[in-house]
């Protein structure tokens, strides 16, 4: 039975391991990581991470031929092929602070493998990493004295949060990097035969290293590049009455555009587009190509406008003052179906009204408890209120800023009659229908929309 390790049980590491294995009945697969703590709840029925269908597959697939555990270096030596999922934050420091990936928690692992191979392995980058990581993780496994041989692929990971039951068993295309050696061909065909499994060979890719690891890079710039396109329109349309859903729908029919990613919102969050955008820009300035560089970073600069610009129409509409103001946040993930909130807009507007002093109660069926880590110091200023009904009780304004289906389904009429009056409701993802809860009473702010207020028409 072959055996195939996990390096990172998080959200990519642990999602993905259980779909593998659950199509690869004959390997054994274990997945480690130096958080007990995150281990030991992939290990029980509360799982870390809240992704829907995974629970289901853990289950079959646990302690059959997949395994949790924090014994690292006993897994190493006894592993085949070595998946590395570990994050790669971007650098808070030194040298291309803010911009370059920080590889200290990659390069730990790739010593680490080093130290306690005894044979021979195949490596798999599955984290996303700056292009040429491969050329610098060969280095170090290959500089042994132990007449091992590392050949290192590159497997990046696409799946979205909240999808990735759904993108793993049926994904658009599966990415395999590999030298182009007899040995590096050799790898890169028995990663293909495991994803064969289940997954149609056209929809397997095989390229180069170097293909590989930047064809991510760009997949998530351009997916990010979509968002800013459609939220930078999302501001004209506010000056000029056009409607971004109506401008959205009349492009993507254009099928040289499609219809994916143009909805636009209060911004994109989560922990990979920016990082990974930034990490692009600052491979461009490294190679020698500032124009190139400028041109990435305008889509993160554009999503931090549409954030700001989300939370200063806030301040403004409400007569210029929310200090003092309950504010309910509906929404604390980055986006629905997750608990992640790593980058969420929702906590940047949080960030932002808390700055002008307003009182904000912050509600999501499932995110609260990241977002009150995530908020730190700030987290004592909010008040976390699991009821919507309770959070918008006496409150001035509601933000939806996580599309979650629930609130779709809430009793609008009852929430405006719990509010102080004028009542807001500023729509960060265009979820609600605006026309209905206008006429409830509501003054009511959609993005890339003119506004439903009646206020207006007093100034
Ligand atoms: P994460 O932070 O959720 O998980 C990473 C895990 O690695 C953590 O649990 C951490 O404790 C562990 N780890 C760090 N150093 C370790 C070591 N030396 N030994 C053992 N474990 C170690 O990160 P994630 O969201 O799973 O992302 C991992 C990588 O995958 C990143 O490069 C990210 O860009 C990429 N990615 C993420 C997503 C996503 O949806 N989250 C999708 C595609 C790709
Ligand atoms: C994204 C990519 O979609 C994945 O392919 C990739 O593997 C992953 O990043 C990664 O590398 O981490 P994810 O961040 O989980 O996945 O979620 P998305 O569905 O891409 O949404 C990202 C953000 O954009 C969310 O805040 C979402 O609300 C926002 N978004 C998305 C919009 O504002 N408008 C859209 O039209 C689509």
């Amino acid at each position: 039975m072959p055996n195939i390790l996990c390096i990172g049980a998080g959200y990519v590491g642990g999602s993905t391991m259980p779909i593998i294995a659950s199509h690869c009945p004959e390997h054994r697969f274990v997945v480690v990581d130096i958080n007990e703590a995150r281990i030991a709840a992939w290990q029980s029925d509360q799982l870390p991470i809240y992704e829907p269908g995974l629970d289901e597959i853990v289950r079959q697939t646990r302690g059959k031929n997949l395994f949790f555990s924090t014994e690292i270096n006993r897994h190493i030596a006894e592993a085949d092929i070595i998946f590395v999922s570990v994050n790669t934050p971007t650098k808070t420091f030194g040298q291309g602070a803010g911009r370059a990936a920080d590889l200290q928690y990659w390069e730990k692992t790739a010593r680490q493998i080093l130290e306690n191979s005894t044979s021979s392995k195949i490596v798999v980058e599955k984290s996303t990493l700056p292009v040429r990581t491969a050329e610098a993780m060969e280095r170090i496994l290959n500089s042994n004295n132990k007449g091992l041989h590392f050949e290192v692929l590159s497997n990046p990971e696409f799946l979205a949060e909240g999808t990735a039951v759904r993108d793993m068993q049926k994904p658009d295309r599966v990415l395999i990097g590999g030298r182009e050696t007899e040995s590096g061909q050799k790898a890169v065909e028995r990663l293909v035969e495991m994803y064969a499994q289940w997954i149609p060979r056209d929809r397997i890719l095989t390229t180069n290293l170097w293909s590989s690891e930047l064809s991510k890079l760009v997949a998530n710039a351009f997916l990010a590049q979509r968002i800013s396109s459609i939220n930078s329109i999302s501001a004209l349309c506010e000056k000029t009455e056009a409607n971004i859903n109506e401008v959205s729908a009349a492009i993507a029919h254009d099928e040289r555009i499609g219809r994916y990613f143009l909805r636009a919102s209060v911004g994109f969050g989560g922990s990979c587009f920016k990082k990974d955008i930034m990490n692009l820009v600052y491979l461009c300035e490294h190679y020698g190509l500032p124009e190139v560089a400028k041109y990435w970073e305008q889509v993160v600069a554009m999503n931090e406008y549409q954030e700001a610009r989300f939370a200063a129409n806030m301040v403004t509409s409400m007569f210029n003052t929310v200090a003092g103001k309950r504010i309910a946040l509906f929404g604390a993930a980055f986006k629905a179906n997750t608990n992640d909130t790593r980058e969420s807009p929702a906590l940047e507007v949080c960030r932002a009204l808390l700055e002008e002093q307003a009182d904000i109660v912050m509600t999501d069926p499932h995110a609260m408890e990241n977002a009150c880590s995530d908020l730190g110091e700030l987290a004592e200023r909010v008040t976390f209120e699991i009821d919507p009904y309770a959070a918008s009780r006496n409150a001035h304004a509601i933000a939806i800023l996580t599309e979650w289906p629930q609130y779709v389904e809430l009793d609008y009429e009852r929430i405006y009659h719990s509010m102080v009056k004028p009542a807001f409701l500023f729509d960060g993802r265009n979820l609600l229908n605006h026309k209905k809860l206008y006429e409830t009473g509501f003054n009511v702010y959609p993005i890339g929309k003119p506004p439903l207020t009646r206020l207006l028409h007093m100034s």
